[in-house]
């Protein structure tokens, strides 16, 4: 660590690292009701484990993003935070309202729509956290008015994705125009400002893996941001073919969507160059492979999966099956969940005070969860793929194809099982990370 206020990060990642054990424990229990009879039926159905599971997901994604900036801007604007008070204030506001919300939904509290099911008090809550958040950061780096690339990109993708949410607030009558605007926090949230922030942290931490030229990094960090914004924000489009917008959007959203894996390639080839052109020797090893991975896994989830169902001439097909859940996965795991456990990994010996470390362990974790997702991510596809045969192309009904789909659910399932395995390593890693003895 560079400053001592660096470490209210800490807590931010705690809180992450265990939302996600507790989110993986609600997707294995989602997923055993697609196959066997469900004894939870009456105490926490389907549509609320699935809710707490999404919630718990883009909570803690947004914790390790916020621990991440803390962590990241101190040292990039040479002071201290502005104030460790409003930090640990704001985590208890935020932890407040997520348990809040998760109350609420096992009581039947619920706005219904994915990912914002929240009700309104709660959403406000949420911004009254994100604005301390932002004023806290603002002002740390007013301090020394060290504005860097990394830092711009990182808070304006911050205030980006915060204005977004607001969007997520309203609360409309008319059915497609509150999707019309749900969109706008999804999409514009993951194909948008996260895309934003990942392109900071990813940069921010190959500068100080690697020591290439910062120069080199933020240029490259410019070009991708450019990009992102001018595929992301028209490519909104691929959620508007079927909701009653008009026709145009068959080929704005098509063609600016399809040209979103563009940007991601391109984070993958820096990643790459950044790696050959290196000047230190890699010593944190298991922040290197997730840095890596994630560029890779990123553009195989978002990129690859994504594009295979965003042409109106595929998605008339796929829309909302099993194949979306698969991409869902795989994006949100490659993109969001990779860079925070790169970060997590990159600021972890750092926060506690080691030169270096025992990697075995956490190179395991890596390794299986890798592996556990991406065939998890198999087999929801080819689920999705029997979905859509029988049930969209052949006309069988949806829930006689549901049976069709069942092998494949106990297939996700073993890879669910193998994959939480790699979780628990990895969690159990964070918490009894040991010095390497010389
Ligand atoms: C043990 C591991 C996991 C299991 C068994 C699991 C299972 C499930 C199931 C059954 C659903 C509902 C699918 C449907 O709507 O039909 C779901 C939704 C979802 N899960 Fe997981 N999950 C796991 C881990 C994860 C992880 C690690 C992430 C992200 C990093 C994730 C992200 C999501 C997302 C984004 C959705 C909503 C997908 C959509 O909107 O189509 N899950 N999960
Ligand atoms: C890291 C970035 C991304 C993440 C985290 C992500 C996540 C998701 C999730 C969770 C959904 C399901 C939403 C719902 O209906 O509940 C979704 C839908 C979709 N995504 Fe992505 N996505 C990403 C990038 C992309 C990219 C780059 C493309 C296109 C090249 C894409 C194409 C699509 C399409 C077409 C759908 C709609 C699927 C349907 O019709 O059901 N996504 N995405
Ligand atoms: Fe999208």
């Amino acid at each position: 660590m560079t400053h001592a206020t660096q470490k209210e990060a800490y807590p931010y990642f705690v809180a992450a690292v265990l939302l996600f054990a507790l989110q993986v424990i609600l997707g294995l229990l989602t997923v055993v009701k697609y196959i066997w009879p469900d004894p939870l039926l009456d105490i926490l159905p389907f549509n609320t484990s699935r809710a707490i599971h999404i919630n718990l997901l883009v909570f803690w994604l947004l914790l390790g993003f916020m621990g991440g900036t803390y962590y990241m801007i101190p040292e990039e604007s040479d002071a201290e935070l502005y104030s460790p008070t409003i930090a640990r204030v704001q985590l208890g506001i935020l932890l407040a309202g997520g348990v809040g919300a998760i109350v609420g939904y096992l009581f039947g509290i619920s706005w219904g729509m994915p990912f914002l099911e929240q009700p309104v008090i709660i959403k406000v809550l949420i911004v009254a956290a994100a604005l301390m958040f932002l004023f806290n950061v603002f002002m740390t780096v007013q301090k020394t008015k060290h504005w860097t690339a990394i830092q711009g990109v990182l808070i304006g993708g911050m205030v980006f994705l915060a204005i977004m949410f607001l969007f997520g607030i309203v609360f409309m009558k008319n059915l497609a125009t509150q999707y019309y605007f749900w969109w706008w926090v999804i999409h514009l949230w993951v194909e948008g400002a996260w895309e934003l922030i990942t392109g900071a942290i990813m940069a921010f931490i190959l500068l100080k893996l690697t020591g290439v030229e910062r120069g080199l990094v933020e240029k490259w960090l410019y070009v991708e941001i450019a990009l992102v914004l001018f595929t992301g924000i028209i490519g909104t489009g691929h959620h508007y073919y079927w909701i009653g917008t008009p026709d145009y959007w068959y080929w704005w959203g098509g063609i600016f969507s399809a040209l979103e894996p563009l940007p991601i390639l391109f984070m993958v080839v820096d990643t790459m160059r950044n790696v050959r052109e290196r000047k230190l020797e890699i010593k944190n090893r298991v922040a290197y492979h997730w840095a890596i991975g994630c560029a890779w896994f990123h553009f195989v989830g978002a990129g690859i999966w994504g594009f295979a169902h965003t042409l109106p001439q595929v998605n008339q097909w796929t829309h909302g099956t099993q194949v979306t859940a698969s991409h869902g996965h795989m994006a949100f795991f490659g993109a969001y969940a990779m860079v925070n456990l790169t970060m997590i990994y990159f600021a972890l010996p750092r926060l506690k005070g080691m030169a270096d470390y025992e990697q075995g362990r956490g190179i395991f974790a890596f390794w299986v969860m890798v592996s556990g997702m991406f065939m998890m991510g198999l087999g929801f596809a080819v689920a999705g793929i029997v979905q859509t045969y029988f049930n969209r192309i052949m006309g069988v009904d949806f829930l006689t194809t549901q049976d069709y789909m069942k092998l494949w659910f106990m297939v996700v399932l073993v890879c669910a099982i193998f994959f939480s395995v790699g979780v628990y390593t990895f969690v159990y890693d964070f918490f009894a990370l040991k010095a390497k003895s010389a």
